[in-house]
């Protein structure tokens, strides 16, 4: 509800519009001289301020110039008799929104102080917007059709629609972020801002005055009043990232917030009163940290309400070609390049590998493929070394020290290992993914090991 504040020393003048900006549903208060108004403020959400020009001590002009100095968020209105007109219009020079002149006319004073509130509500989105620059984001194209990730896509449905903290659960680049744009995306915040910011990465007072704002002077540097990001995601979306790096007294202050929509700029004592949707993530295990004492129980029991848990790239590699096209595509449209898709070595390294980075592993394993391939396919070779080399050997020898066999009938275990491979080989008629099955292991090792051999060339061939 718009709060109005009204200056007047003449208690009839304050009484009066009192009547008509409450019959109009703001909530008003009022205040008898200039100093009042003032300390009012510090204690107070005000939109707009109406003020009478001529009072005893400080006059509505000077505390135009203080309000326009203090809380150049606050739309003024000057109240002037018939005396006072040249000051009046000296004051909206001075930045006041308008005058209104006594005796009122009531519809004067609705559309004044409407038009008044309509110019800060542009404003505040205009600083919004401002600040939520980097907020903005292209519609998301989420790849998967494996069924844990559908089931994760069930909870984003389940949980957009409701305006309760969501917590995203998963290890690094398995799409939080993303998932957490979605929620909000489908949620009927979407035409408000998703902003997110990365909670583990600054110390707490820079946090606490990244969030909920301060006003000047509240610490060295803060040369002007300033709005938070809880302000600036009002009605929207605010993504916590790294929300288990943030500290204890951290998180009891976001409790409160959580748990009230309301909390102080720095430095202020007039509560605010925001209605933002939050979103969690974390990649870190909350529940250990809880028993450890590093996380409060009770904000983890808030955030836990509703819980998405990322599954690793390795656990549903079924969306490894999805995924591994939609990357390959969108970087050969970027690069102009003409690329079909892998060949059939590539594509078992991608299934293979284990990645530790998961998409955004992919992703960039990508990019660069499109970017080294010589041919419309990608090639094993065009993968990166750590997707095509071996982290998960199955067989007992080390392949870079072959044994050596000095004559003799005793053989070492690398060339036994070597005449199997080649038997099972040839066996499955040279082909790759049987031998591999035959053999249990994965079909990394066996291209390596063939390549070794000098079987295999080039990979594909
Ligand atoms: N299902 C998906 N479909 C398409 N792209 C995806 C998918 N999941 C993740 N990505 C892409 O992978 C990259 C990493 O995703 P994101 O930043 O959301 O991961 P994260 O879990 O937040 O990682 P971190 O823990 O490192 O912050 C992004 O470029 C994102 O667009
Ligand atoms: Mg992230």
């Amino acid at each position: 509800m718009p709060r109005i504040l009204v200056v007047d020393d003449e208690e009839a003048i304050r009484l009066g519009l009192s009547e008509i900006l409450g019959e109009e549903g703001y909530e008003v208060a009022t205040a008898e001289s200039a100093d009042k108004a003032l300390a009012t403020l510090q204690d107070v959400v005000v939109d707009v301020v109406c003020s009478d020009v001529r009072m005893p001590g400080m006059d509505g002009l000077e505390l135009l110039g203080r309000i326009k100095e203090e809380h150049p968020e606050i739309e003024v209105i000057i109240i002037t008799g018939y005396a006072t007109v040249s000051s009046a219009v000296d004051a909206v020079k001075k930045g006041a929104h308008d005058y209104l002149s006594k005796p009122f006319e009531l519809d004067e004073v609705r559309i004044t102080v409407s038009q008044a509130l309509e110019k800060k509500r542009l404003r505040d989105r205009t600083q919004r917007l401002e600040r939520g620059v980097k907020a903005r984001h292209a519609p998301t194209h989420l790849i998967g059709d494996s069924d844990s990730f559908r089931k994760v896509l069930e909870m984003v449905d389940r949980i957009a629609p409701t305006p309760s903290t969501a917590l995203i659960l998963g290890e690094t680049g398995t799409g939080k972020e993303l998932i957490a744009r979605e929620i909000h995306d489908r949620s009927p915040r979407a035409s408000q801002m998703f902003i997110p910011i990365n909670c583990g990465a600054m110390p707490d007072t820079l946090l606490e005055s990244e969030l909920f704002g301060h006003a000047k002077g509240a610490f060295t540097g803060a040369d002007k009043n300033s709005q938070g990001l809880f302000e600036a995601a009002d009605q929207g979306t605010l993504f916590l990232d790294e929300i288990g790096n943030i500290s204890l007294s951290m998180q009891s202050r976001l409790l409160r917030v959580l748990e009230t929509g309301e909390f102080l700029r720095l430095g202020e004592r007039k509560v605010r009163k925001v209605d933002v949707r939050i979103v969690g993530a974390t990649n870190a295990d909350l529940k250990q940290e809880v028993e450890k004492g590093n996380f409060r129980q009770d904000f983890y029991y808030r955030l836990h309400v509703m819980t998405i848990h990322l599954p690793a790239l390795r656990e549903r590699t079924g969306d490894i070609p999805l995924l591994a096209n939609y990357f390959l595509e969108k970087t050969a449209a970027r690069f102009g390049k003409t690329l079909t898709g892998f060949t059939e070595e590539a594509m078992g390294a991608l299934e293979a590998h284990a990645w530790p980075g998961n998409v955004r592993e992919l992703e960039h394993a990508m990019e660069r493929a499109a970017i080294l391939a010589s041919s419309p396919q990608i090639q094993w070779e065009d993968l990166p070394a750590d997707v095509t080399e071996d982290h998960s050997v199955t067989l007992p020898v080390d392949p870079s020290q072959p044994g050596k066999s000095d004559g003799g009938s005793l053989e070492s275990l690398a060339d036994l290992e070597k005449a199997h491979i080649l038997r099972v080989f040839e066996e499955c008629n040279r082909h790759r993914g049987k031998t591999a099955e035959v053999l249990g292991i994965n079909r990394r090792t066996l291209y390596r090991k063939l390549i070794e051999y000098g079987v295999e060339g080039e990979p594909g061939s």
